[in-house]
């Protein structure tokens, strides 16, 4: 576990403006919708490998009652939200570029992660890795058993260009994470790792925190705003999963300030949340 130097990092990350707070009544209650009012059997028998390949074309056009109808039957499976990112581009709405920057807080945490880590064999799986800055990172720490899963074609560019080395050594899988996981072996790779608005944004009717735990052989890191986009009791899932929390920074006020903030969209709203698999496999 990690000693003094860490500690002293994890002092450093955490400022007086990482204030934030459990979120009020409405992100509690969509936590318990989120979390306990899901049918994920739906999942294999409504979306297909076609379903998979539309969207990945880029084609795929949701007209305004689709939306509404999705909205009242909340639980059917979908993988909507991913068509903005898949037609991600130079220019676009979503664009690589925005995801190459490397400042000392990135460095720092990827570097307190590698910490926790340890054994530079194990290898590790960046889901939503886009441009691969946060592979890039855990490349000069010495990991080099690196894979990616990312829906955005031009994100691969965008890596190749930027972070050439990296991408050399790189494992890259390009297609949607929902199906690129249900198609991984169980215990695949060492480390899961998430950064951002990432699994955050997959809808609930996906039990994405079951499949990242199936396919982690030890480790899941998540670097993700608890209690955004489709929030849910992420540790009592990873629990259930059979993976313990073993280490976290939260926003400082987080818990004194349950339920009575509001839904602060402040800049320091991260946690990050290391699950270690509670029984180890060989
Ligand atoms: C907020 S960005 C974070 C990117 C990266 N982790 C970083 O911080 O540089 C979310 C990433 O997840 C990818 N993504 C979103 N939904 C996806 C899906 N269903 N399957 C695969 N990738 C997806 C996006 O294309 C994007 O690269």
């Amino acid at each position: 576990m990690p000693g003094d130097e860490v500690r002293s990092l994890v002092a450093k990350l955490i400022s007086d403006r990482t204030l934030s707070s459990f979120g009020s009544w409405t992100v509690f209650g969509r936590k318990v919708v989120n979390t306990f009012c899901q049918l994920p059997f739906l999942w294999p028998w409504v979306i297909r490998d076609i379903d998979y390949a539309r969207i990945m074309s880029g084609t795929t056009k949701i007209s305004f009652l689709k939306r509404v109808a999705l909205k009242v039957v909340w639980f059917w499976p979908r993988i909507i939200e991913a068509n903005l990112w898949v037609k991600g581009a130079k220019g676009a709405r979503k664009d690589p570029s925005h995801f190459v920057q490397i400042d000392q807080s990135t460095t720092d945490t990827i570097r307190l992660i590698g910490e926790i880590i340890g054994d530079r064999s194990q290898s590790i799986l960046d889901v939503g890795c886009n441009s691969g800055r946060h592979l890039y990172l855990f490349q000069k720490l010495g990991f080099d058993r690196l894979h990616g899963f990312e829906a955005m074609g031009a994100a691969f560019e965008t890596f190749r260009t930027r972070f050439p080395d990296t991408y050399r050594v790189a494992t890259l899988h390009h297609g949607l994470w929902q199906q690129l996981l249900k198609e991984s072996p169980t215990c695949h790779y060492d480390v899961v790792f998430t950064w951002g608005a990432t699994i955050e944004t997959v809808h609930p009717s996906f039990p994405i925190v079951r499949e990242l735990s199936r396919v982690s052989r030890n480790i899941v890191v998540c670097v993700i705003n608890e209690h955004d986009h489709h929030p849910r009791f992420w540790t009592y899932q990873f629990a259930k999963a059979g993976f313990d929390l073993i280490f976290a920074i939260r926003p400082l006020g987080d818990e004194a300030n349950a339920v009575t903030d509001t839904d602060s969209k402040s800049a320091y709203t991260t946690s990050l949340l290391v699950y270690k698999r509670a029984k180890q496999v060989d």
